[in-house]
Parts: C-alpha cells; sequence; structure tokens
C-alpha cells in the first residue's frame, strides 16, 4: 500500500498533514527519509517512523449503533444534534463514522466503524446491500400497492427503484427490504403508491440486525460478524 495511507491507517495525523510531513523529510522508510507519499510498503515487512516514533497500525472498530430518532447522521453540525452524541465516551469519536444513513426521524440500525474499506464496499451501489425497514403507514396498503412496490415505483424525483421484497404485516404496516440507498428512499417509494410513512425503523443492513437491541443501546461487533 501507499507510504501516505499507510500512515493513515496508523491514525498519526489526517492525510493532508501527513502529505506534508512526509515533503518535510519527517517521515523515514527503513532507515532513510522517504519524501514520495507513494511508494509502497508493507505491513510487518518495511520499517517506518514519523517524526521519530515508530506509529503502529490502529485497531480497527465496528459498532452497531440502534439509534433513536431526533438525531442526524452526520459527524457535526452546528445546531442538531447528530448521532455521534449517541457514542458512549469508550468510543473513540474520532476515528469512527457511519456507514450510509438515516433520517433524522428515522430509527434502528447504524453501523459505525473506523474502516474506510469496508464503509466503502458497503455503500457500493453494486454490492446491493440488502436493508430491511419496519414501516407504519398513515393508510392501508392494498395489494396492488405491494405488487407495484415489487415491481419497483418511480419516485418524484423520475428514479426508477428498484424492485423491494415487502413482508405483509398489518393492513397499516409492512417490512420493506430494499438493496438502494437514495435520498428518503423508503419515504418516497410509499409516496408513489399515494401512502405516507409515519413510522420508520431500520431493523436489518447486510446480514446485520437489531435482534434484542434497545433503542439507543450500542454493541461492538467484530470484522467477522459483517458478511460482504
Ligand atoms: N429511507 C428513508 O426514507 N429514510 C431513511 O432514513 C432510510 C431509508
Amino acid at each position: 500500500m501507499r507510504l501516505e495511507k499507510y500512515l493513515v491507517e496508523c491514525g498519526v495525523a489526517s492525510r493532508r498533514k501527513i502529505k506534508k510531513a512526509i515533503l518535510e523529510g519527517r517521515v523515514t522508510l527503513n532507515g532513510n527519509v522517504e519524501y514520495n507519499d507513494g511508494t509502497e510498503v508493507e505491513w510487518g515487512i518495511d520499517s517506518i517512523t514519523f517524526d521519530g516514533i515508530i506509529p503502529k497500525r490502529k485497531e480497527l472498530k465496528y459498532y452497531i449503533l440502534y439509534k433513536v430518532a431526533g438525531y442526524i447522521t452526520a459527524m457535526s453540525d452546528e445546531h442538531r444534534k447528530t448521532v455521534v452524541e449517541l457514542l458512549p465516551s469508550y468510543v473513540d469519536r474520532s476515528s469512527v463514522f457511519p456507514v450510509g444513513r438515516l433520517d433524522k426521524d428515522t430509527e434502528g440500525l447504524l453501523l459505525f466503524t473506523s474502516d474506510g474499506n469496508l464503509s466503502y464496499t458497503m455503500s457500493h451501489p453494486d454490492k446491493e446491500m440488502e436493508k430491511t425497514y419496519y414501516v407504519e403507514l398513515a393508510r392501508e396498503i392494498s395489494s396492488d400497492n405491494i405488487l407495484a412496490l415489487e415491481s419497483g415505483v418511480i419516485l418524484d424525483t423520475g428514479y426508477a427503484a428498484l424492485p423491494g421484497k415487502v413482508e405483509y404485516i398489518s393492513p397499516k404496516s409492512i417490512n420493506l427490504t430494499i438493496t438502494e440507498g437514495k435520498y428518503h428512499q423508503v419515504k418516497k417509494m410509499l409516496k408513489a403508491v399515494q401512502n405516507r410513512v409515519t413510522y420508520l425503523k431500520r431493523i436489518q443492513f447486510g446480514n446485520l440486525t437489531l435482534g434484542d437491541m434497545q433503542p439507543g443501546e450500542i454493541r461492538e461487533i467484530l470484522r467477522e460478524d459483517i458478511q460482504i
């Protein structure tokens, strides 16, 4: 991997500061000052120092948060409460970030990690990661509506949503599984069948589920727990 990426993964500084430090001659590779941030290096083989210190690879972390309503999915915001405020103090807030996004009024499963590669892969549209939402509705859902959602509805943006999977629960509640993550996707899909979401909770993301977690709870999981 590139020297710059190696140092990012060690968490010694931001990418920008690392690039600058390399140019300033503050990084050595196998005993010699290395000025090229793109030089290929390998974990466990190359010996690297940053300001005279051998940095260690930061342990990658994975957490499932049961998000509650009222928090926006962002790392910071001037006025609104963010999901970061739901993280307990033992979580290193400077290294983890949410994978994907839930609306302010949406509850449920939000994955946090410091693993940029995993986040990229899980969020990539080609991966078609399944996300299941428990949806409560303002009006009763008809079998025609279910058929439409399972065939693929046109959103108000003109975008043709991929077919979803519907599990009927009651006249005004369903579980909806989708593989996309467009802005307000579930709300817009239900709007396309002349309905309105009154409550939304993500209960599944890929193979991860909320299980017996309680609102606001956070659980650390392992990389091996996540199938992609
Ligand atoms: N779809 C929505 O409309 N909102 C969410 O928060 C997630 C999916």
